[in-house]
């Protein structure tokens, strides 16, 4: 039987107070119901419905890919209506999937265990046992055990609020079981709505074995209504991802204080200051140190890099041995060759700073490419953009700026040259020479210095 999901996700999240549609709201950097999906994504289903009601354009419009196909739930009319609008798409003989885009951390392990049981003769439900039910649809038994209803928190009475074992919505079916059940649920109910879990006791009327199965963790079943559970949701997935992290070799000062809003792939003896924030896909490689409270998006640090304090690289390459910061911003198309240094306050953008280069304080450094072992000076500014376009500084190899020059682009500095600090250079330099553009000093000897009046 092929696989297909149905993932709900029409509901108004109107505990967020926000006007972007519940399911969009990010955990790690991606939407709710985008982690649903990539989870699904990893189990080769054949097709996956998205039902989607509420800020229905916004929800398609963020997650349109080809494997996706939108379902539209006009009218909230309670879970099993939901799925009712996924049903005339369905393939004969499947199995089916449900989950919820507000669902975020379900393991595709867990589904797994759970898809074993979707067969012509049996279901799978995904249950949970809380301390506290409250709100939950209780899991009622026979007495040989069996599961032979869900009853909702509003319809429950009170032997049936007793209960622990609660419904977490998911479960694994088959489309012949859904095409026989679905047309016959009423919304006769406290709630006035079409329970999905009403199945639950047609399947036990005709005998169909309900067999249950529980998550690894009591994280992977919990949705999200306010912002309130987004953070802690959160947070169990920062420390599930730190504690990957620790157990592949990378030591953190503080497993509580990472964030990974994307994919950090790593080596050995790597150490993570307190409070750094990686996005996108960073690559880190053997012995790379980051100091505290830097952000990292879309980086590639090589062997042996040193990050200090407060540094902040987006779209950029070291090569290894580098020393970046603190207060470093490296921006996007910054490439750094090996032992190129970086000190504090520099920004640089579109530059290639080749091999044992030093640009070590204060300096503005963009469209340029910075000679081996260069040394730029303190205050150092490549004036890259005319109002209009943007132009090329080089400077070659072993040249040296003097502090708080101004290098006007387009512009060569040759190799080996000096530039006087303080001068602004408008025209290429020839390899070895000087060029200072700063006036004389002039010195008048004895000024009378102003008097009080
Ligand atoms: C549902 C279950 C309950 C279970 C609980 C787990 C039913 C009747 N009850 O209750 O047994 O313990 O989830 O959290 O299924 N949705 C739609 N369209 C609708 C209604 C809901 O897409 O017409 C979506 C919502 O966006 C939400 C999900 O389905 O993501 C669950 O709906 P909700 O109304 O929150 O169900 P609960 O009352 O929590
Ligand atoms: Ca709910």
């Amino acid at each position: 039987m092929s696989l297909e999901v149905i993932i709900l996700a029409a509901g108004q999240g109107t505990r967020m107070r926000s006007s972007l549609p519940k399911v969009l709201h990010a955990l790690a950097g991606k939407s709710m119901a985008g982690h649903v999906i990539d989870t699904v994504r990893s189990l080769n289903s054949a097709n996956i419905y998205l039902v989607v009601g509420h800020g229905a354009d916004k929800v398609r419009n963020t997650l349109a890919a080809k494997d996706i196909t939108f379902v539209e739930q006009l009218e909230q009319l309670g879970t099993g209506h939901a799925v009712t609008q996924a049903l005339p798409k369905l393939n004969k003989n499947s199995q089916v999937l449900i989950l919820y885009g507000d669902v975020p951390l379900i393991k595709a392990a867990t589904l797994e265990k759970l898809l074993v049981h979707a067969t012509k003769t049996s279901l799978g439900l995904l249950t949970v046992n809380l301390d506290n039910p409250s709100g939950y649809g209780r899991i009622i038994r026979d007495e040989q055990q069996k599961v032979a209803a869900i009853v909702e928190q509003k319809d429950a009475n009170a032997q049936q609020l007793e209960v622990n074992e609660v419904n977490t919505g998911i479960l694994a079916v088959t489309s012949q079981q859904l095409n026989r059940w679905l047309p016959q649920l009423s919304n006769n109910n406290a709630q006035g709505e079409y329970y999905l879990t009403d199945i639950i006791a047609m399947a036990y009327q005709e005998g169909t074995q309900i067999e249950t199965v529980q998550p690894a963790s009591s994280a992977e079943v919990e949705g999200v209504n306010n912002r309130l559970q987004l953070a802690a949701l959160e947070r169990v997935y920062q420390l599930e991802q730190a504690n990957a992290l620790m157990a592949a070799g990378v030591g953190l000062a503080d497993p509580a204080r990472i964030d990974v809003r994307g994919e950090l792939s790593t080596a050995r003896d790597i150490f993570i200051d307190v409070g750094c924030v990686f996005e996108g896909q960073v690559e880190l490689a053997e012995g790379v140190e980051i100091g505290p409270y830097c952000v990292l998006k879309n980086a590639r640090l090589g062997p042996g890099v040193k990050l200090a304090a407060f540094s902040h690289l987006d779209g950029v390459e070291l090569d290894g041995d580098n020393q970046v910061g603190p207060f470093a911003r490296l921006r996007p198309g910054t490439h750094l060759e090996t032992g190129a240094k970086i000190g504090n306050f520099v920004e640089t953008k579109k530059a290639q700073v080749r091999s044992g280069a030093k640009i070590n304080h204060l300096s503005y450094i963009g469209d340029a490419e910075v000679g081996a072992n260069a040394n730029i000076g303190a205050g150092t500014i490549t004036c890259n953009y005319d109002g209009v376009n943007k132009h090329l500084t080089k400077i070659g190899a072993d040249a040296f700026i003097g502090s708080n020059s101004c290098l006007v682009a387009p512009v060569e500095i040759g190799v080996g040259a000096i530039i006087g600090a303080g001068s602004t250079i408008r025209k290429n330099v020839k390899d070895q020479a000087l060029a200072v553009t700063r006036g004389e000093l002039s010195e008048i000897p004895n000024w009378p210095k102003p008097a009080k009046k």
